[in-house]
C-alpha cells in the first residue's frame, strides 16, 4: 500500500529540493523536514503506551509511543539526512545500516555493507531517498524480512511509478510512504524529472 500525502508544505520541500542551486547542507536539512511529516503519517497507527514521568507538578501518567520497538534502517547514502530526521524524531530508535549501490552500467542494486542487526520484534522503518527501479529498496526489505521484522514501512522523498509499483507487486504487507511520485526514468533509470543523483547532492560527492 503507497500513501502519498499532498499539502503545499511538502510540495514546496520537495520543489526546493529541485533546485539544483542549494547548498548540500539545504538539500540535507530540506530531506530531514520532509521525512519529519512522512514519519508522522507512517507512526499514525503505531500504539502508545502507559509510562510515569517526573513533571514539573510531580510524577504523571502519559502516553508515548515504545520507542525501542522502532528500528530505522537506511540505504546508504542519500537516506542519511532521512535517518537522522528520524532518531532525532524518535530518540531510542534501534539503527541499522545497508550500503547499497546501482551498477551504473546495468543500474542492478548490490549489497557492499551489512549493519543492521536482529530485526525480530520490530517495525523497522526503511529509508531510501530515491525509489527509481525500485532494486535499491526491495533489496533492503528483504534483507529486514530476513532478520525477523514484524512490520515493514518504507519512506522515501520521491519515486518512479513503476518503482512503486514493483515494491507494491513484491510485498503487499509493506506500507509505503513518499512525499512526490514522478513522471517516470530516462534510459539511465534516473527519474524524471527527480532530483539527478541525490547522494551526490546530499554530500557533493562528483
Ligand atoms: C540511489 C538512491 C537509491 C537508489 C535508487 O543510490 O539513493 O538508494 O539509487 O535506485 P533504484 O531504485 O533504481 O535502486 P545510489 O545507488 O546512487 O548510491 P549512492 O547514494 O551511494 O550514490
Ligand atoms: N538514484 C538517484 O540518486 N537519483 C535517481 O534519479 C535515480 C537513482
Amino acid at each position: 500500500m503507497c500513501t502519498n500525502p499532498q499539502s503545499p508544505l511538502l510540495t514546496t520541500l520537495v520543489n526546493t529540493l529541485r533546485d539544483a542551486t542549494v547548498p548540500s547542507f539545504v538539500f540535507r536539512h530540506t530531506i530531514k523536514e520532509i521525512t519529519k511529516l512522512l514519519l508522522n503519517e507512517a507512526l499514525k497507527d503505531m500504539p502508545t503506551r502507559a509510562k510515569k514521568i517526573a513533571t514539573w507538578q510531580g510524577e504523571m501518567e502519559v502516553e508515548c509511543i515504545d520507542e525501542s520497538s522502532i528500528m530505522v534502517v537506511s540505504v546508504l547514502r542519500a537516506a542519511l539526512p532521512m535517518h537522522e530526521a528520524v532518531i532525532e524524531t524518535v530518540n531510542n530508535a534501534v539503527s541499522g545500516f545497508l550500503g547499497i549501490k546501482r551498477d551504473e552500467k546495468t543500474h542492478q542494486s548490490k549489497l557492499y555493507y551489512d549493519r543492521a542487526g536482529d530485526c525480530s520484534g520490530k517495525t523497522v522503518i526503511v529509508v531510501d531517498t530515491m525509489v527509481a527501479t525500485g532494486g535499491s529498496v526491495c533489496d533492503a526489505i528483504d534483507i529486514v524480512k530476513q532478520k525477523g521484522a514484524k512490520t515493514i514501512k518504507t519512506l522515501h522523498v520521491i519515486g518512479s511509478p513503476e518503482g512503486i509499483k514493483q515494491i507494491e507487486e513484491r510485498y503487499g504487507d509493506v506500507e509505503i510512504f513518499i512525499a512526490q511520485i514522478d513522471r517516470g526514468l530516462d534510459e539511465n533509470k534516473y527519474i524524471i524529472p527527480g532530483l539527478g543523483d541525490a547522494g551526490d547532492r546530499a554530500y557533493n560527492t562528483f
